[in-house]
């Protein structure tokens, strides 16, 4: 399976690899576990097995194909999940669920009836189908990393880094434009339409982000550590998916968006904006724009740590073929980097019809921008155009950040 790559495969194909990777992360849960809640602000885990599942039956059969629903209240149940502000956690019990069986029995009947009938549903919305799931294989880990580490079967461990905090040069970039958004035709998110060119006046970069190493300078200083940080008897440690690990100093620090504000603020500097981060990672000296910060080659293992690649992070200056055109390091892969641009509508914008609430629910001023992707990031979500966000005080995220200069 692994050796044919997964942009060559057909769309259904490409649905049943998505399957193998989320059915892989339930099959990771100690018994029971699937009724705990690892992050408060989302539902325990038994929503999102039954979530992938009815999304795809209720968009591909029950609303394109006018299927007759064989469980109303499952597909309702299971129909979204929440993004409740902060602080603001559900109170239901494990007991308002239902049991795994009857989830189980409902997932193996839907996915039977999606798969008579996939040839019959329009590309786009076995696209979103597709790019929902893997969407969801990422923000599982999330929910999964914060599963204590007795509720979760693999003996991996978390990698340990050796690697000492450089120094990190600040890269100038030229002034110049940028194009936000996906081609018309291609498959895209509504959120990444209408594709414009924005122009970005001269400002520099740091090369790298932030690293744990950087940040611990910020906490000796009075800050408090971030999420995935805990201290054990004065050391610190990085809380990885499957272990705890020495703090890895050349790694990236994840942070929340108010986290990564304040260091920026103290460091006098800022977090670029979604343009700045554009002309930083697809602008090239020559004025022409790439697909990728490497060029036009597709993501693969040796441009950076995504694509389900591993679970915790890698240094930041461990992937060099990676680099853009202007010199920048790992714009894609080994954690989503926070913008200073808040999550909105392109010119142009039109909600899917079929999924309204999917983007215009986050238009709030609430959300900001995330770009580039993490190690739990399917490379088909690493196109140019992809745009992810989250509430800025959210702490669960692979989320990075770096500086700008402007
Ligand atoms: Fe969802």
């Amino acid at each position: 399976m692994a050796t044919i790559p997964v942009a060559s495969r057909t769309l259904r194909g490409r649905l049943d690899c998505a399957r193998e990777q989320t059915d892989a992360l339930f099959e990771l849960l100690a018994p029971n576990a699937l009724y705990s809640r690892p992050i408060p602000e989302r539902h325990r885990l038994i929503f999102y097995l039954g979530h992938l599942e009815a999304f795809d039956w209720n968009l591909i059969c029950r609303k394109t194909l006018d299927v007759p629903s064989f469980h109303p209240a499952f597909d309702k149940l299971f129909e979204f999940g929440i993004d409740p502000p902060v602080g603001k956690a559900a109170e239901d019990q494990p007991s308002d669920w239902p049991t795994t069986s009857e989830v189980l029995a409902y997932n193996r009947r839907s996915r039977d009836r999606i798969d008579e009938l996939l040839d019959q549903a329009p590309d786009q919305l076995v696209h979103v189908a597709l790019e929902h799931r893997l969407m969801h294989a990422e923000t599982l880990a999330y929910l999964l990393h914060n599963l204590p580490y007795d509720q979760k079967n693999s003996r991996a461990v978390s990698q340990v880094h050796a690697g000492s905090v450089g120094q990190s040069p600040m890269i100038p970039i030229p002034p110049g434009s940028t194009t936000l958004g996906q081609e018309p035709g291609a498959f895209g998110w509504d959120n990444e339409f209408a594709r414009h060119t924005v122009h970005v006046p001269g400002f520099a970069i740091g090369k790298h982000k932030i690293t744990n190493g950087q940040y611990m300078d910020f906490v000796r200083d009075g800050a408090a550590p971030p999420h995935f940080w805990t201290r054990h008897d004065g050391q610190w440690f990085y809380r990885g998916m499957f272990s705890e690990t020495p703090l890895p100093f050349n790694a990236p620090v994840y942070v929340t968006h108010v986290e990564a504000c304040a260091y920026a603020h103290w460091a006098g500097k800022h977090l670029p904006t979604e343009a700045q981060f554009h002309r930083a990672a697809y602008g090239t000296p020559e004025g022409h724009e790439r697909a990728y910060p490497w060029g036009s080659a597709p993501p693969d293992a040796t441009r950076g740590n995504f694509d389900f690649a591993g679970w915790d992070p890698v240094d930041v200056d461990a992937t060099p073929a990676a680099d853009s055109a202007f010199g920048v390091a790992q714009l894609v892969g080994n954690g989503w980097e926070w913008t200073a641009t808040q999550f909105g509508p392109f010119p142009g914008f039109d909600a899917f019809p079929f999924y309204p609430g999917y983007s215009q629910n986050f238009f709030d001023e609430e959300h900001y921008v995330m770009k580039g992707g993490s190690a739990r990031t399917a490379a088909c979500l690493l196109r140019r155009s992809f745009r992810n966000w989250f509430r800025p005080d959210y702490p669960y995220v692979y989320a990075s950040f770096r500086l700008v200069e402007n």
